[in-house]
């Protein structure tokens, strides 16, 4: 059985005849290569976050503060990366997070297709924006036989809410994951400096423009006055009047998994549990919501804890396959990526972010190797010692 970490290989190998990879290796040369090629505005949404960036910094600084312990001779010459999420078996734990304007990273402004067609290419689950440059249904046929999840914002319209979630089930997504810390959109000074937020110039809203419920709100199609329907859905995108009164109501909307996205507080764990909710997901949006937050990593061992049987997605500052067996180690089920597939879409398209998770895998299969942990079970918090 071939291993992840097998992928070096291929990039040694083609360095004896001269060639060196065409796409950057470590996450700096990504970020540094990503920089390069968008605009100083696409840079800007997807590179910063909120306030001073204070939250977004720690999330990354916070695996520092974590070390594996290293096993010898533990029998770990095949690793076996199975991960079981919601009753699906995924070949790895790797996930890609949602990415709003991961449609516009893409040179061609498909992004979403090309998410989805690295997710098939990989099998790495793609957890799909709301905010598409692509109808939901065009990603999901792209998506292959990789399980894809449609990750909803809730708008501030119940009959929108529940035709976005019809259309989930119908395109055929694995499940909904609902991101409740943006129901209000968080100060960010990079982008406030440039004046520039793409959903306002009338992007990535095709999930919008397409549904019956939101057309049929409008004066005129989104095709003939496309500034009337943004502003429509400016003021219908968030709903910050949504409470734990609600979860019932989301939870009737569909048989399909329900998630949450966003949830750091063990107290909020115990509430979408009790509601009925099939998994949670741990994340502080990157940074990008709350500035002055804690870092996401550090609330994880409290979340599953309080989870108890109920899996845990974990994003937030993931970088390295370091990184991965690091939440993993903390008890997350799989662990989202978000800006370094974004950055790999920038570089490369599909094939970027192909790249971008193989060396993540590759990393993160290697890492289990060298340090003698052959499968996703031996990694517990007893694998992971504070660096001092
Ligand atoms: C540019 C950008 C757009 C994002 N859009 C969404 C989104 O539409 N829905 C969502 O739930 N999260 C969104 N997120 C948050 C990610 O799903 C994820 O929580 C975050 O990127 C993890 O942090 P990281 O990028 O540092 O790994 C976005 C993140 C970025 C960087």
């Amino acid at each position: 059985m071939a291993n992840y970490g097998d992928y070096q290989l291929r990039i040694y190998l083609d360095g004896l005849s001269g060639k060196l990879p065409e796409l950057p290796v470590s996450f700096e040369d990504l970020e540094r290569g990503a920089e390069e090629v968008m605009s100083a505005q696409l840079w800007s949404y997807v590179a910063g976050g909120a306030g001073d960036e204070r939250t977004q910094r720690a999330n990354v600084a916070s695996f520092d503060r974590w070390g594996l312990m290293p096993r010898m001779l533990a029998g770990a010459a095949q690793r076996d990366l199975t991960a079981d999420l919601l009753g699906t078996s995924l070949p790895t734990p790797l996930m890609m997070a949602p990415v709003g304007v991961i449609g516009l990273c893409d040179a061609e402004g498909h992004g979403d297709l090309a998410t989805a067609r690295a997710a098939a290419a990989t099998g790495v689950p793609a957890v799909v924006s709301t905010l598409m440059q692509d109808p939901l249904e065009d990603v999901a046929a792209a998506l292959g036989d990789t399980p894809g999840y449609f990750q909803l914002y809730p708008p501030d319209d119940r009959e929108l809410t529940e035709s976005f979630v019809r259309r989930a089930e119908a395109a055929g997504y694995a499940g909904i994951v609902v991101t409740l810390d943006t129901l209000t959109l968080g100060w960010r000074p990079r982008d406030l400096s440039l004046a520039s937020f793409p959903q306002l110039k009338g992007l990535c809203l095709a999930n919008y423009f397409t549904d019956p419920v939101f057309r049929s709100h409008l004066d005129a199609s989104p095709e003939r006055d496309p500034e009337a329907a943004t502003m429509r859905w400016a003021t219908t995108f968030g709903n910050p009047k949504l409470t734990w009164d609600d979860l019932a109501w989301l939870r009737s909307l569909t048989d399909l998994p329900l998630l949450l996205k966003g949830i750091c507080d063990p107290e909020d764990v115990r509430r979408a549990v009790d509601g009925g909710v099939d998994g949670v997901y741990c994340s502080n949006h990157g940074g990008r919501q709350a500035n002055g937050g804690l870092p996401a990593l550090d609330v994880l061992p409290e979340v599953v804890d309080a989870a108890g049987d109920v899996p845990v997605i974990f994003d937030s500052g993931v970088r390295t396959g370091a990184d991965v067996v690091k939440a993993l180690a903390l008890g997350a089920t799989a662990v989202g990526v978000g800006r370094p597939y974004a950055y790999g879409m920038a570089v490369g398209g599909a094939a970027g972010v192909e790249h971008v998770l193989r060396c993540l895998l590759a990393e993160t299969d290697l890492t289990m190797a060298i340090d003698g942990y052959p499968d996703v079970a031996s990694l517990t918090r007893g694998s992971l010692r504070e660096v001092r």
